[in-house]
């Protein structure tokens, strides 16, 4: 291969609402990505540029292998330029970002059609979240879930108007070890409750009737057990209500509290990141809509 090619990989918000594990939201923010077919070497700009691993056990090179091998290629080096604007371990589906980036890499340099659903199969595998990789991929809102050892994806429609604004602070939160706060198990209680906002998140959405979606992001699955290490959690949330979001909820395993709007987002940012100030909480606030349009490759 002479020439570079360029990927572009969208932030995902998962855990959508009361979807823990399973609904998440594909965000107009982008990492872009340039491979070229040449000795190995990674530079990074923008967030991680000194955090990321720059060696060969970086998620890209480690997903752009993986992906080789499942398609029967031996290593052929590449390097890898990354302008990232997802930040790092912060709720938007970074990591998932970098392993869908590496997909897209070994397609690209071994040639392979591109089949987004084969795709999703390797990025689950190898992430094991459908929220993140199944919005990152697809574009727009989705349910992902695995049986028997395949993951499905189902696209639901949406307000195009709704805007996510979301409050990243620097609190660094690894989801492995913030899985390690949930409980195995949960009570038929908690079950039903879930389901029932679940079930409400999908009918507001496919109806654009917003009335009751406020009840559709509470959630007994995860947000209890997480929220209470988040700094400034219910400060922040409250300060996004009071400001006239529609619901909030904790992006991913977090930090990143995420509000949604109709109308009022550039209010609702500011007093989030205000109520941040006055907490003496270092971060930065993103307004964004829906992408529905998942990672792309551009030769
Ligand atoms: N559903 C996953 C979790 C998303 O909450 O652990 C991680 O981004």
């Amino acid at each position: 291969m002479d020439k570079s090619i360029k990927i572009f990989v969208p932030a995902s918000s998962a855990n959508l609402g009361a979807g823990f594990d399973v609904i998440g939201a594909c965000l107009d923010i982008w990492n872009e990505i340039k491979v070229t077919e040449e000795k190995f070497s990674i530079d990074i700009e923008g967030y991680g540029s000194k955090s990321i691993s720059k060696n060969k056990d970086n998620l890209i090179y480690k997903s752009y292998l993986k992906t080789s091998e499942i398609h029967g290629f031996k290593e052929k080096e590449i390097s890898i330029q990354c302008n990232n604007s997802i930040p790092i371990s912060g709720g938007l589906g970074s990591s998932s970002s970098a392993v869908i980036a590496g997909i897209y890499a070994a397609y690209a340099i071994n040639k392979i059609e591109i089949n987004t659903d084969d795709i999703f199969q390797i990025a689950s595998d190898i992430e094991c979240h459908p929220d993140n990789v199944g919005p990152a991929i697809f574009g727009g809102i989705t349910i992902g879930f695995n049986d028997l050892e395949k993951w499905f994806i189902s696209s639901v429609s949406y307000n195009k108007n709704l805007k996510f604004i979301s409050f990243v602070s620097d609190q660094k939160v690894l989801t492995n070890e913030s899985r390690k706060a949930l409980p195995k198990e949960i009570s038929r209680k908690d079950a039903v409750y879930n389901i029932s906002r679940a079930s409400l998140l999908i009918n507001s959405l496919n109806s654009n009737n917003f009335d009751l979606l406020k009840y559709a992001f509470q959630d007994k699955l995860h947000e209890p057990y997480r929220t209470p290490s988040i700094k400034g959690y219910q400060t922040i949330s409250n300060a996004a209500m009071n400001a006239g979001a529609i619901s909030t909820y904790l992006s991913g395993s977090g930090p990143t509290i995420s509000a949604v709007s109709l109308n009022k987002e550039v209010t609702i940012n500011y007093e989030m990141l205000d109520a941040a100030n006055k907490l003496g909480l270092e971060g930065k606030g993103f307004i964004s809509s829906i992408s529905d349009k998942g990672a792309y490759i551009v030769e």
